[in-house]
């Protein structure tokens, strides 16, 4: 059984065939689900979608993309939403400055906004950081009693051992099949069995061999299989330990 820790299940592209693709998930094996939230109309979609599944759990939050339109006012339907007790984390918030759009100081503080909330309520976050390692870290250390999981890690197997001692967990997604994966295998060796999370980021981050097609949770076997294989442990034990440690960061019993 497996336990997809990121997928946006509520993006458009599923609209068609959404009943069909639930049932695939299931048959491909997947157990849980977490439903990421990116901005205010699909952290709704995603607490709607978890009471609907029972097998699904959302995250709420907005995207560094959305960080423009967190305010006072979206943190409070933020604060309101996280009662339904279907919502596990605050996410996905952070910082992605490939193309700083909105700007740099505009994304730090809806990413502080967020990590400010997740600390009065205390649930753990789900982060996206992207070209942005240093301002991560310097936001991330504010808040020293809030953990959660850096969602496709990017960063270098150093980032990945300071995080690692600060109590984080790590993502692992589709990229991990890919032939030029390199920096991959190298995070994937210091991190230990027990902070590893797969991830299919479904619709995107597809893996081989299906790359270039929509993603969707019944892949994450793939990733399995590939971390399995650089670990050296059998693929059954690795997607057991990915849904124990998917469970216990999420406090899903
Ligand atoms: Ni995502």
């Amino acid at each position: 059984m497996y336990f997809d820790s990121h997928a946006h299940l509520g993006e458009d592209c599923f609209a068609q065939d959404f009943v069909h693709i639930v049932e695939n998930m299931r048959t491909a094996g997947v157990s849980g689900m977490m439903e990421i939230g990116f901005d205010g109309p699909s952290s709704y979609h995603a607490v709607e979608l978890a009471n609907r599944y029972d097998w699904i759990w959302a995250a709420v939050g907005s995207h560094p993309d959305d960080a423009a339109q967190v305010d006072e006012a979206r943190i409070e339907e933020y604060r309101a939403l996280c009662e339904d007790p279907r919502v596990k984390a605050i996410g996905e918030i952070g910082l992605d400055y490939h193309y700083e759009d909105p700007p740099r100081d505009v994304q730090q503080r809806a990413f502080r906004m967020q990590m400010e909330l997740a600390q009065k309520l205390s649930l753990p976050v789900v982060i996206h950081e992207r070209e942005a390692h240093e301002d991560g870290l310097r936001i991330i250390s504010d808040f020293p009693d809030v953990t959660g999981v850096f969602h496709c890690f990017s960063g270098s197997p150093e980032m990945a051992q300071e995080l690692l001692k600060l109590g984080w967990y790590l993502g692992f997604d589709g990229p991990v099949t890919y032939k030029n994966a390199r920096r991959a295998p190298e995070v994937a060796a210091v991190t230990p069995l027990d902070r590893m999370l797969i991830e299919t980021d479904s619709p995107y981050m597809t893996p081989v061999p299906y790359r270039g097609k929509r993603n969707d949770s019944g892949y994450v076997r793939l990733v399995a299989e590939k971390l399995a294989e650089w670990k050296g442990v059998a693929p059954e034990e690795m997607a057991r330990l990915t849904t124990e440690n998917g469970k216990r960061l999420f406090r899903i019993s």
